[in-house]
């Protein structure tokens, strides 16, 4: 089956492979090398020349379990944080600040504008107890690239702390964590790196994760300062998914051969191919251009086509396409180009659609 949906991703042979390698315990040295072997690739493919400067946290759980770690573990005592929000994950940062009645009221925009840098400098001078800002790089309920970089910027002028969901973003998109002075960034292994999903990291930056350790603790299994120890080496508190861990290992050893540069290219031509047959059979994209990210896109459905069938005549041929969410649901459907496949598989998938949808929508 072809994953047009993203993540969890269509992963390489090599990948599959790794996770058959032997069993071993994860308080044993065989699996701390692992772990270390994985923060190396990690620093090595998004923080390049700035690998002392960053810790990469490894925890066995979804994209949201390092979203919401870095969120609880980076708000001190009588602090807010502010989100962004332009979509489903906004919308779930900021639900997961509003649980602990942590956040002042959120930065909301149309799901399909952009953030406006100058609306946050306005806001974090209103607000002196706003000590984290949460946005979502890619915002994949419309594939909509925010500006990492702009919003960066106010922030770190206002001497503030980043937060950044970059899970759909990583490897996909590119974007200069350590140059923009990024303090934390939210990364899973089941997107853009092409691993499985079950895995996710944040990227901390080191003087940061240091005064992390007097705020307060808001979860248990998400405090993200339990995964390092007072020398700053990386634990294991809880018991890691070890399998795939070997499998994320391998996948950022892929992704490092290929080049994080390489990855986003092919995914940009990806997207390009799929847009610009899209637009020959009349299918009217949901984002302007200059918004669209390198790994999703959402359309219009076609004039009297209802998104079941749609999807359940292409999965039939063996092509699994993505809903809209939200308000959204029943009006648009995704096609993503994540994961390991090729541009004749893509073709094919494009053959079949039109075969579908009859060039005539
Ligand atoms: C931008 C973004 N953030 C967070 C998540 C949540 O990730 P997960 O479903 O792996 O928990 C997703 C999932 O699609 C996402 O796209």
């Amino acid at each position: 089956m072809m994953l047009l949906n993203p993540g969890p991703v269509n992963v390489s042979e090599r990948v599959r492979q790794a996770l058959t390698r032997p069993d071993i315990c994860h308080r044993e040295s065989d699996f701390a090398e692992l772990q270390q072997g994985i923060q190396a690739k990690l620093l090595k493919a998004f923080v390049p020349g700035a690998e002392s400067e960053y810790a990469a946290i490894l925890i066995t759980g979804s994209g949201t379990a390092a979203v919401e770690s870095a969120l609880m573990s980076s708000i001190p005592h009588g602090k807010r944080a502010l989100i962004i929000n332009n979509g489903v994950y906004g919308e779930r940062m900021s639900q997961m600040v509003g649980l602990h009645r942590l956040g002042v009221s959120e930065l909301k925009h149309e799901w399909t504008e952009r953030p406006d840098p100058e609306r946050l400098r306005l806001a974090l001078r209103q607000h002196p107890e706003v000590h984290a800002v949460g946005m979502v790089h890619h915002e994949t309920t419309t594939g909509l690239l925010n500006p990492g970089k702009a919003i960066a910027e106010v922030v770190d002028g206002l001497n503030r702390v980043f937060i950044l969901d970059a899970v759909s973003a990583l490897a996909g998109e590119s974007i200069d964590i350590a140059g923009s002075k990024i303090y934390m960034v939210a990364g899973t292994a089941g997107k853009c790196i092409q691993g499985f999903p079950g895995v996710s990291f944040v990227l901390v930056r080191k003087g940061f994760l240091e005064r992390m350790r007097a705020y307060p603790k808001r979860s248990l299994y998400l405090h993200l300062t339990h995964y390092v120890d007072d020398q700053g080496r990386a634990t294991v508190p809880f018991t890691p998914a070890v399998q795939l861990y070997y499998a994320f290992d391998e996948a950022l050893s892929e992704l490092l051969e290929e080049g994080v540069a390489k990855r986003i290219q092919r995914y940009k031509k990806m997207a390009q191919l799929i847009r610009e047959r899209m637009a020959k059979i009349g299918i009217k994209p949901v984002l302007q251009p200059d918004r669209q990210s390198n790994s999703i896109t959402a359309y219009y459905l076609p004039e009297g086509v209802a998104y079941p069938t749609l999807h359940d005549r292409l999965r039939a041929m063996g092509y699994v396409i993505y809903a809209g969410q939200g308000n959204l649901e029943n009006k648009i459907f995704r096609i993503a180009n994540m994961g390991a496949v090729t541009e004749a598989q893509f073709i094919a998938f494009l053959d079949a659609f039109e075969q579908i949808v009859g060039g005539h929508p």
